[in-house]
C-alpha cells in the first residue's frame, strides 16, 4: 500500500514512459524518466527564440581532430542530460536544415520526426514539425508506416532528405514523417523524434538507417559510433556521441570487447550477475543483453530483479500467489530440488505448470502485479506457474549457498513481500546507499560493477530527495527472452562502443 503510494508520488514527479519498438512482437520496453529542463539557456531554447543561426547548427558541437585530440576524426554529437534518465541531441533535415531534438536509440533503427502534415495530434503542435515543401532536397516518397510502442504510437509515411548529424550531412535519408502522434507518450515528450541506431533487421519498412548511410556514403572512416552518458545530471555537457571514433577523454583503460549475438538490436551474450560479490547462477549458462541508450534503467528478469531489489531494500508488492506457493508448496519444491529433480520439471510435478511449463493449470487468486504482468508485458502465462518457477531458481540459489531449509523457506517468503511491479520503478532508502551490495555483471568473462550511487536514481535534492532503484523487471518470454537490457543505468558508468564493423560491443569504465 505504502509502497503504491510512493511510487505514484514518485510518478507525479517523474513521468515514466515505455517505449516498445513494434517489429519485435513481444516488444522491448524502454523507460524514460523525464523532467522539465532545467537549463533555460540551452541552444535547445535558443532555438525557440527565432535566431536562425542558431536554428540551422544547434547543439551540434564542432568537430574535427583538433576537439578530439589524438583520436581518430570522428563527428561529435553532444548531448542533453535530464536527470540521467534521458539523453537526447540535436540533428537537421532538409536545406536549410529544420531542427529537432531527438532521442539517438541504439534500441530501435527508424527516423522520425512530426510532420507538418500532422493535423489531428496535439503532440506535433507542441513539438518541431517537419516542412517538406520548404527543403529543397525533399524527394517524395509516400510510403506508409507505423511504429507501436508500449504507451503510445506514430504513423505517417516514409519522405527523403539530407539530414544533419554533428557536421555531417547524410544525403537522400528516408525517414518517417509522422502525421500522428495519438495517446501522451509523445505529447509530455522533451524530444519531438527518435533516431534509431539499431540493425537494418528491425527498421521498419527497411528502411536504411541514417547510420548505414553515414557509412555508405564514407562520412565517417571507422565504421564505429560510441557513447558516453555524463552522469552528473547538472553538468553542462550531457554526454556526447562520435560517429566515426571515439574520445579516449572519456573512458579509463582498453575496452572489453563481446560480440554481436543476433543483428536487429546491439544484442550479446552476458555471464553470471553477481550481487554482493555472490553468484546468483542466474545467468551463470548466459543470458542475451541489449546495450540500449533508449532505455533509462535496467531491464532484467523479475525472478532476479526481485532478488536484487530486496538487497537493496527496494519497495515491492505483496503477491499472494507467491505467498501461497511459498506456504503450501515450498517445503514439496525443497524436497524434489534436494532429489536433484529437473528444476524445470518441479513446478509441473507439483501441478503449478502443465509438464512443458509453459502454460499453468491453477487458477490461483491473483494479485495486482499479476494483472500487471499481464496488461504491460502481453503475457498469458499463469501467474502460480510464473511465480513457482521465480521461487525454484530462488531457492535454488539459496540451496546452492548452503542454506538451511528453514532460512530459504523464509527468504522466499521475504522476497514474495517485495515484488517488483513490470517495468515499474521501486523506492528506495537514499541514506542507505552506504550498506547496499554492488552489482556485477559478467560481460566477455570480465565483471562489470555497478556501486549503489550508479545504479541508484535520484530525483530532487536535499530532504525532498526521493531514489529509486535503477534495476526494473521485464519478462520477455523465449526464444527472445529472457532478455537483459543495459540501458543507461548502465551505459553511463561504462562508454560504450558500437563497433559495426567488427560487429561487436565494447564496454570501458567511463571517465
Ligand atoms: C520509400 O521508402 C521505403 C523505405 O525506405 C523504401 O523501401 C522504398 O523503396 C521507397 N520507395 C520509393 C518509391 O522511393
Ligand atoms: C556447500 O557445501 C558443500 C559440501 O559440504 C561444499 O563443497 C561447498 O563448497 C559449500 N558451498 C558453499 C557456497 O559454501
Amino acid at each position: 500500500m505504502g509502497t503504491r503510494r510512493l511510487a505514484v508520488a514518485l510518478l507525479a514527479a517523474v513521468l515514466l514512459q515505455a517505449l516498445l519498438p513494434a517489429s519485435d512482437a513481444e516488444g522491448l520496453v524502454r523507460i524514460a524518466l523525464k523532467k522539465r529542463p532545467i537549463d533555460h539557456n540551452s541552444r535547445v531554447a535558443s532555438r525557440l527564440s527565432g535566431d536562425d543561426a542558431a536554428a540551422t547548427r544547434p547543439l551540434l558541437r564542432g568537430s574535427g581532430a583538433s576537439s578530439l585530440g589524438s583520436t581518430d576524426e570522428g563527428d561529435i554529437v553532444g548531448l542533453k542530460n535530464y536527470m540521467n534518465a534521458q539523453y537526447f541531441g540535436e540533428i537537421g533535415i532538409g536545406t536549410p536544415a529544420q531542427t529537432f531534438t531527438v532521442i539517438f536509440d541504439t534500441g530501435s533503427s527508424n527516423l522520425w520526426v512530426p510532420s507538418a502534415k500532422c493535423y489531428f495530434s496535439i503532440a506535433c503542435y507542441l513539438h518541431s514539425r517537419y516542412k517538406a515543401g520548404q527543403s529543397s532536397t525533399y524527394k517524395k516518397n509516400g510510403t506508409a508506416a507505423a511504429i507501436q510502442y508500449g504507451t503510445g504510437s506514430i504513423a505517417g509515411y516514409f519522405s527523403e532528405d539530407s539530414v544533419t548529424v554533428g557536421d555531417l550531412v547524410v544525403k537522400n535519408q528516408g525517414f518517417i514523417e509522422a502525421t500522428k502522434e495519438p495517446g501522451v507518450t509523445f505529447l509530455v515528450a522533451k524530444f519531438d523524434g527518435i533516431l534509431g541506431l539499431g540493425f537494418q533487421e528491425i527498421s521498419v519498412g527497411k528502411a536504411v538507417p541514417v547510420w548505414y548511410k553515414m557509412m555508405e556514403q564514407g562520412l565517417v572512416s571507422d565504421p564505429v559510433f560510441s557513447f558516453w552518458l555524463n552522469r552528473h545530471a547538472d553538468d553542462e555537457e550531457g554526454g556526447e556521441i562520435i560517429f566515426g571514433g571515439m574520445d579516449p577523454k572519456h573512458y579509463v583503460g582498453e575496452h572489453t570487447y563481446v560480440p554481436v549475438t543476433q543483428k536487429g538490436y546491439w544484442q550479446f551474450d552476458m555471464g553470471d550477475v553477481l550481487v554482493g560479490g555472490q553468484s546468483t547462477g542466474f545467468c551463470a549458462k548466459g543470458c542475451a543483453a541489449i546495450a540500449d541508450s533508449g532505455t533509462s534503467l535496467l531491464a532484467g528478469p523479475t525472478a532476479i530483479i526481485t532478488e536484487i531489489n530486496q538487497k537493496i531494500g527496494a519497495a515491492g508488492v505483496v503477491s499472494q500467489e507467491c505467498k501461497t506457493i511459498v506456504s503450501q508448496y515450498g517445503q514439496q519444491i525443497l524436497d524434489l530440488l534436494l532429489a536433484e529433480t529437473q528444476p524445470k520439471k518441479i513446478c509441473a510435478q507439483v501441478g503449478l505448470c502443465t509438464f512443458d511449463g509453459t502454460r499453468g493449470v491453477s487458477a490461483g487468486i491473483r494479485s495486482v502485479v499479476d494483472d500487471e504482468a499481464e496488461n504491460s508485458n502481453g503475457l498469458r502465462t499463469d501467474p502460480m506457474c510464473n511465480v513457482c518457477e521465480m521461487a525454484v531458481v530462488w531457492m535454488q540459489n539459496q540451496l546452492s549457498q548452503n542454506k538451511t531449509q528453514d532460512l530459504i523457506l523464509d527468504y522466499v517468503d521475504q522476497l514474495c513481500n517485495r515484488l517488483p511491479s513490470p517495468m515499474g520503478e521501486s523506492a528506495v532508502d537514499c541514506g542507505s546507499l552506504g550498506s547496499m551490495p554492488d552489482i556485477e555483471f559478467t560481460i566477455a568473462g570480465k565483471k562489470f560493477a555497478l556501486k549503489p550511487a550508479e545504479y541508484v536514481l535520484k530525483v530532487g535534492e536535499g530532504a525532498a530527495a526521493q531514489c529509486i532503484s535503477g534495476f526494473t523487471a521485464m519478462d520477455i518470454p523465449p526464444p527472445r527472452g529472457p532478455l537483459w537490457i543495459l540501458g543507461d543505468v548502465f551505459m553511463g558508468p561504462y562508454h560504450t562502443v558500437f563497433d559495426y564493423g567488427k560487429s561487436r560491443i565494447g564496454f570501458a569504465k567511463a571517465a
